[in-house]
């Protein structure tokens, strides 16, 4: 076994005082421009530790391989970036793991499979996730191949369920999505492949919450996918989405594709065309877990009481992939997660350091699960305090883009001083969250906002003596709007930019600081590409313990 008791450092003492780490979703690095929320956004403190302290501020890639995604198209998110942060190591993500699977055929020679398959050939195959290219969640190209794959092994009878994008994807094109897949769909009619689309709605709104922010989007989803109950009924799924995107008012604005009302797809006697029922194969698509546990446990728990399901079908059922590896869920998925082990977290924990995470619900996960290898326990809960402020729920987070950033930033200083620990992290996710609306306006005074919670924690760090690492998981903010590929210029629609709503490729920003940093630590300068991993190891040099041999190199010199 790991023997996970750290060594002290040659160079670095054990702080008397608290580490504060820092991520601000969301928040890349870019040239300034009229589209930049966070240059143009007031933020004196995040300037000041960019300028000026060449030493203390450096850039890291926050996207594509170097946080273990399949290509360098790949941008940056927040379930990558906080494992390669907490991990201090490079792992596969489950993009790159799925996309493998598929294309060697060997997800279909996999146990996951081999359950689903007498179900799916006996009965209905459904497949829920995202309909979507972003690659954060899903991938269309992976669902299309899965279907295929599906039709190939003799399957006759195939219901999708999608959830419309926009998010990670640019906002209307949930419209040639959905043409897309009816259209792929149909092909598979010579084939003797009964596929259809059955049901959809806005991820915002329609079974994709995440961390228990609100049950109720998840009863949504379960009453269309599974029931066949929505409000709105169509008989053309094209046809459900452009007319639930229409303007709620005359000359207003189109519904987001995120926000798309739940809808069920029905037949000429308005029966919906696939409820999920016994003995049917139900599959979820989305490798990545947060915004898809819900509605696993939803599948999988018989006792079950976040609401009431009317109906509980006996399925089969499968994940892409398994979504929480201590809890088991789901029992059975396709493709085996990527597995990691011996983060940063569980060295610290194991070599006595006490630790408060904080943010809100939106992204709690984030700095617990996600940062300590997809791990929910704390690793020893007597050292270990996971604290979440509840997120606003049913509003727009563009309409309050400061979200809870006063309470976590209360809750970090009140850690910070209260002498109990010695590693504080935070997560602020407002930079992420209101990006992900598309307003400008709104984003700008997020990044604002967030940066005056920098500026309260590190005036607190100053007071106690204490050192800080402030960071982020991956770019958003910083540009809003859609670009020419070579010429960097904003793409137009109707004399309107085209509105960039989903993460980015930019590096991020990581400074260090404080009265206890301990003499002479300064960033090297030899690494080729550092990244977002490299930051785990500096995280255990800055608590005064020597990094591990497995994880990548440290930031430091010291
Ligand atoms: C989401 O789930 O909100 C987006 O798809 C990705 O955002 P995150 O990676 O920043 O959580
Ligand atoms: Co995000």
């Amino acid at each position: 076994g790991t023997n996970f008791q750290l060594k002290p450092h040659s160079k670095i003492p054990k702080p008397q005082k608290p580490l504060l780490v820092v991520v601000l979703d969301g928040w890349g690095q870019a040239a300034d421009d009229e589209y930049n929320a966070i240059s143009r956004a007031e933020t004196p403190c995040m300037d000041s530790l960019r300028e000026s302290r060449p030493e203390k501020w450096m850039l890291l890639k926050a996207h594509g391989t170097a946080v273990g995604l399949p290509s360098d198209d790949d941008m940056g998110n927040s379930e990558v970036g906080h494992n390669a942060l907490g991990a201090g190591q490079v792992v596969s993500q489950g993009a790159s793991l799925v996309d493998k699977s598929l294309e060697t055929g060997q997800l279909f020679n996999l146990d996951g499979w081999k359950y689903l398959e007498p179900a799916a050939k006996e009965h209905t195959l459904h497949l829920i996730g995202l309909l979507s290219d972003g690659g954060v969640h899903s991938r269309y190209d992976q669902l299309w191949l899965l279907i295929q794959g599906a039709a190939e092994r003799g399957v006759k009878r195939i219901r999708v369920h999608t959830l419309t994008d926009g998010r990670d994807t640019e906002d209307g094109t949930s419209v040639k999505f959905m043409e897309q897949l009816q259209k792929d769909l149909k092909s598979l009619e010579g084939k003797g492949c009964d596929a259809r689309i059955a049901s959809g709605g806005g991820r915002m709104i329609t079974t994709m919450d995440r961390y228990e922010s609100d049950w109720n989007v998840v009863k949504r989803g379960w009453e269309a996918h599974v029931l066949g109950e929505a409000p709105n009924k169509f008989k053309d799924p094209v046809d459900a989405i452009k007319t639930l995107k229409k303007p709620k008012e005359a000359g207003g604005k189109p519904v987001s594709d995120q926000w798309i009302p739940p809808f069920v797809i029905v037949d000429d006697d308005g029966q919906a065309v696939g409820t999920i029922q016994d003995g049917d194969a139900v599959a979820i698509f989305n490798f990545r877990a947060d915004r898809v546990v819900e509605l696993s446990k939803a599948f999988e728990y018989k006792d079950f009481k976040q609401f009431d399901r009317k109906r509980y079908p006996d399925v089969r059922f499968a994940g892409m992939m398994q979504y929480d590896g201590e809890l088991k869920l789901p029992k059975h998925f396709l493709v085996p997660p990527p597995a990691i082990s011996r983060t940063t977290g569980e060295f610290l924990a194991r070599s006595g350091v006490s630790t408060f995470a904080c943010s809100e619900s939106q992204k709690i996960g984030h700095v617990t699960f996600f940062w300590n290898g997809n791990r929910a326990a704390p690793f020893d809960s007597k050292l270990e305090t996971f604290h979440e402020v509840p997120s606003d729920q049913n509003i727009p987070f563009n309409e309050k883009p400061a979200m809870q950033s006063a309470k976590i930033t209360a809750l970090g200083i009140e850690a910070l001083k209260s002498g109990k620990y010695d590693q504080v992290r935070l997560n602020f996710p407002n930079p992420d969250m209101v990006g992900h609306t598309g307003d400008l306006e709104a984003t700008i005074s997020a990044c604002s906002t967030v940066d005056k919670c920098v500026k309260e924690l590190l005036e607190a760090v100053e007071e106690v003596g204490g050192s800080w690492l402030v960071t982020a998981d991956h770019g958003n903010a910083e540009d809003m709007v859609q670009r020419d590929k070579k010429t960097g210029k904003p793409l137009m629609a109707d004399g309107q930019p085209r509105i960039l709503t989903s993460h980015t490729l930019n590096p991020v920003p990581v400074a260090i600081g404080g009265p206890g940093l301990a003499k002479g630590v300064k960033f090297r300068t030899d690494l080729k590409e550092p990244g977002l991993a490299n930051v785990g190891p500096t995280i255990i040099n800055l608590l005064g313990f020597e990094a591990p041999d497995n994880m990548v190199p440290t930031l430091l010199s010291a």
